[in-house]
């Protein structure tokens, strides 16, 4: 079989563990698993750290015990990446590894009001929610980490003592993987890397470093942090299980692992992953752009820690696979994810209005920015079916991608954006990407292999140990292409009736 790389990668719905042959997008084994959500009150969710770390364990021995069946030998892996849900927070008892509280996860919107009320403190209180943008590249919102945190120290006793007793350990999944995969309480590493880093409003996004302005912002202490490292060195290694004794030498956040993966390693070149959300990073190589249009300045990757750090403006999606979860789970208007393709596709054929659905559960990411929307359906008749629904879920991410990259057109149009690189759960659904190409006016690209999130920690973490040149020719994916088939009138005309629904969904829980 060659020389191998293994992939953990942690989501938000599940965990997966992949093994690649070096230089090659070809995977040899791998196992995956579903993550559970817990939603104690409206709007809040959260993970059991313990259920991330035991899925990871679980996949890494099911996929090493695949790879001996089929005749390969873990000896032969030369390194783990680690690629992750970001922004999700977990603090943890340093000296005996036990969680202080549930993961609280990227979507959670139970700090809207406590982000009022650090607004309102804001100079001229005028609440600009980009009063902190020129420091960390984010506007303020429950995405990040740090209001999180901050919340998690105002709240939470436990909490508020390991930090006052100097026992706290704060972390995104990335370091909560690392620092017990390499040891834990036995002498785990402690680290994070940019990319991670960049997702926790905590990170001075011109220096690298951990930013003292920010800490004091929203009162953090910084001996709760852990180190921030480059994407692709060394950090530790396993310390026990099928993987012992093998380096930890890679990570990076999901979403720059799939740009990595699609090999968009060029300024200029752009993804979009179709997941819980959908998240397009536009490649900015070492230029900071400073976004005007509701678009995220954020770490890309650090190819080692003697490489400059490459940027990405990022537009953010908070819904997109949820939408169809939704639909499955609570409106159990579908009973299979293949099945909202037939659906939809059955409804085009009927009468059943013009259905838009703007799915803001948890409020309104990229280009808007507002927590307070809620989710809509509009345009509904008497003649609508459940398939017109799911159609209208599948456009709202075609619609947000189509907003997205005209933000990243006007925030960095050096020439008009006309190939959109794609991958995730969401694109084996083939309308989906005929929608997408169709309402956003761009050539769609799907590699055949829809692991490229996976694909990229494993590349980096190979590199780190001298087993994958970076800087050499990409390897060859074969990919699926699709190109739009509607006129631009067409387009423009259901694009203006999405920003009428997307008005209608604001400011709802005002
Ligand atoms: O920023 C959140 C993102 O990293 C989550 O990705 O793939 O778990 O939806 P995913």
């Amino acid at each position: 079989m060659g020389l191998l790389v293994g992939s953990i990668d942690e989501g938000t719905s599940s965990a997966r563990f992949s093994i690649f042959k070096v230089g090659t997008s070809e995977i040899v084994a791998s196992h995956q698993m579903e993550i559970k959500r817990i939603h104690p009150n409206d709007g809040w969710t959260e993970q059991d750290p313990f259920e991330l770390l035991n899925s990871v364990k679980k996949c890494i021995k099911i996929a090493t015990e695949k790879l001996v069946d089929s005749g390969g030998n873990v000896k032969d892996i030369v390194a783990i990446g680690v690629t992750n849900q970001r922004e999700s927070t977990i603090v943890w008892d340093k000296y005996t590894g036990m969680p202080l509280y549930n993961s609280i996860v990227w979507l959670d919107v139970r700090t809207a009001p406590l982000l009022d009320s650090l607004l309102e403190k804001t100079p001229d209180s005028n609440m600009d929610k980009n009063y902190l943008r020129h420091i960390c590249g984010l506007p303020m919102s429950p995405y990040f980490s740090a209001i999180k945190l901050k919340w998690l120290k105002d709240n939470i006793p436990a909490v508020q003592e390991a930090i006052e007793n100097d026992r706290c350990f704060f972390g995104t999944v990335d370091s909560w993987l690392i620092w017990n995969l390499t040891g834990g309480v036995n002498g785990g590493v402690h680290i994070t890397d940019v990319s991670n880093a960049s997702r926790t409003m905590l990170m001075n996004i011109a220096t690298f470093k951990w930013d003292k302005e920010l800490l004091t912002y929203f009162d953090l202490p910084d001996s709760i942090l852990p180190e921030i490292r480059s994407s692709s060195e060394i950090y530790g290694y396993f310390s026990e299980g099928p993987l012992e004794g093998i380096p930890l030498a890679g990570c990076l956040g999901d979403q720059q692992s799939a740009l990595v993966g699609q090999q968009c390693l060029k300024s200029g070149q752009a993804k979009a992953t179709y997941g819980t959300g959908c998240f397009l990073l536009y490649n900015t190589g070492t230029t900071m752009v400073d976004s005007r249009h509701g678009l995220l300045t954020t770490v890309a990757y650090q190819m080692g820690p003697n490489e400059p750090p490459v940027y990405a403006l990022e537009g953010s999606v908070a819904v997109a696979g949820a939408a169809l979860s939704w639909l499955r789970d609570n409106l159990t208007v579908l009973s299979d994810f293949d099945q909202a393709q037939k659906l939809a596709e059955e409804a085009e054929s009927e009468n059943g209005g013009e259905v838009y659905f703007v799915p803001a559960f948890s409020g309104l990411y990229a280009p808007y920015w507002q927590p307070d929307a809620r989710g809509i359906i509009c345009g509904i008749t008497l003649d609508t079916k459940k398939g017109h629904i799911i159609r209208a879920a599948l456009e709202a991410v075609c619609f947000q991608t189509r907003d997205i990259l005209q933000a990243m057109n006007r925030d960095y149009g050096k020439e008009t954006l006309s190939v959109l690189q794609v991958d995730g759960g969401m694109t084996a659904n083939t309308l989906l990407m005929q929608l997408q190409a169709d309402l956003a006016g761009v050539t769609v690209v799907r590699p055949n292999m829809a692991e490229c999130t996976s694909l990229g920690a494993a590349m980096v973490a190979a590199a780190a140990v001298g087993h994958w040149d970076l800087k050499g020719p990409p390897i060859d994916i074969p990919s699926r292409v699709w190109t739009p088939k509607i006129t631009d009138e067409q387009r423009v005309f259901k694009s203006s009736k999405w920003k009428m629904a997307v008005e209608r969904s604001l400011g709802w829980t005002l």
